[in-house]
């Protein structure tokens, strides 16, 4: 099997009754990758995949796979395949005649039906299995038939539509690793949507970070996580303390912000200047206790131990900022009001935006 890549020409969505589910995008998946679209519930993830599978025409643009544009072809015309969050195993099959499904309407006897459905089962460690019934695996064993079946008709680009999100954590957790394994080993291009942050990270080559119908940033994990370059990507993934003020100067790829409650610097990757509105995002794990080159003042409201982390939440003035320090066993927290600080590397300033709504938003609503 060979991946192919994946371009997105100018594509852009409007569904019939007029709502424009994706904004005109331009994207370029590479052949092979691991590349994982993530983002809010109704930010237009799934609506992407049913473009690039056929299943829904793009309004605008183009979609190409290996160059070639897909554009009159349907779903059982292009390499793709494609695993819905909710995967429907034949129950009365067995596990074996599940993953050869597809072939049989290319032609293929019995006996080589079998024979590839046992390379693709044992290529999801399943190899003893395909004699049961769907009914008698686990969760994430399923899950595997489902990508053997998937794979069966050999793909050059698989389309994951949140695969796991009916798992339970630990499961969960242990299929990121076998999807990645399996996605290395075959070589098929994998594009996997997800509102899972860990799972983007854990997992992709490359990550897009998706906000309303707009792709607002492509990069690596680490440069998603520590360069976000949108308020929206910054308050998304991962956590995030934020300062919202106004610029006040700018030098060396570094900028001011004045906010209420003090001036803080951080780095300037959005070219900031003097008077614009900004939001200086820092990750907990970034702060530190005592004084440092942005220091500011708070009061330990709360310590919460994780065991190998001790995350610490302070007051700062009526806004809740979180500290994530190690462990060292010597437990000296501060006691009333104490010096918490970042470092200027360690800062992001960038254009006032909207933000991700937080879990406890999303639970009040
Ligand atoms: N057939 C349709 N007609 C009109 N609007 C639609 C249709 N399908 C989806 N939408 C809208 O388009 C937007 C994007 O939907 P989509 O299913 O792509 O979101 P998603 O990112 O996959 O979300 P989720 O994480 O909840 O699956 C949503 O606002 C949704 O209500
Ligand atoms: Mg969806």
């Amino acid at each position: 099997m060979r991946g192919k890549d994946v371009t997105l020409d100018s594509v852009s969505i409007t569904y019939p009754d007029g709502f424009t589910a994706v904004q005109p995008t331009d994207l370029h998946v590479e052949a092979g990758e691991f590349f994982s679209i993530l983002g809010p519930s109704g930010c237009g993830k799934t609506t992407i995949l049913r473009a690039v599978s056929g299943f829904i025409a793009p309004s605008t643009g183009r979609v190409l796979i290996g160059g070639d544009d897909m554009v009159g072809k349907g779903p059982n015309q292009r390499p793709t395949a494609l695993i819905f969050q909710n995967l429907a195993l034949f129950p009365l099959m067995p596990v074996w005649e599940n993953v050869a499904f597809g072939l049989e309407a290319r032609g293929l006897s019995k006996r080589a039906r079998r024979a590839r459905a046992q390379e693709l089962l044992d290529l999801v460690a399943l190899g003893d299995q395909g004699d049961k019934r769907p009914g008698e695996l686990s969760g994430g064993q399923r899950q595997r038939v489902a990508i053997a079946r998937a794979l069966a008709v050999e793909p050059a680009v698989l389309l994951l539509d949140e695969p796991l999100s009916a798992l339970d954590l630990k499961l969960r957790q242990h299929m990121r690793a076998e999807l990645r394994a399996i996605q290395r080993q075959t070589g098929v291009t994998f594009i996997y949507i997800t509102h899972d942050q860990g799972e983007a990270l854990t997992m992709s080559d490359r990550v897009a970070v998706m906000n309303q119908g707009v792709i607002e940033q492509v990069g690596t994990a680490d440069e998603v996580y520590s360069a976000p370059t949108t308020a929206f990507a910054a308050s998304f993934v991962g956590e995030a303390n934020r300062f919202d003020g106004t610029v006040q100067g700018v030098s060396d790829g570094l900028a001011e912000i004045a906010t209420a409650r003090g001036v803080f610097r951080g780095r300037n990757p959005a070219g900031l200047a003097a008077g614009d509105g900004a939001m200086l995002f820092v990750r907990p794990e970034a702060m530190a206790l005592g004084a440092g080159e942005n220091t500011l003042s708070a009061r330990l409201m709360r310590r919460d131990l994780e065991g190998a982390f001790v995350n610490l939440f302070f007051d700062f003035g009526g806004q809740e900022l979180a500290v994530h320090v190690t462990n060292t066993g010597e437990a000296t927290w501060p006691d009333g009001d104490a010096d918490v600080s970042f470092g200027t590397a360690n800062a992001v300033i960038l254009p006032s935006g909207p933000l991700a709504r937080t879990g406890r938003e999303l639970a009040a609503q």
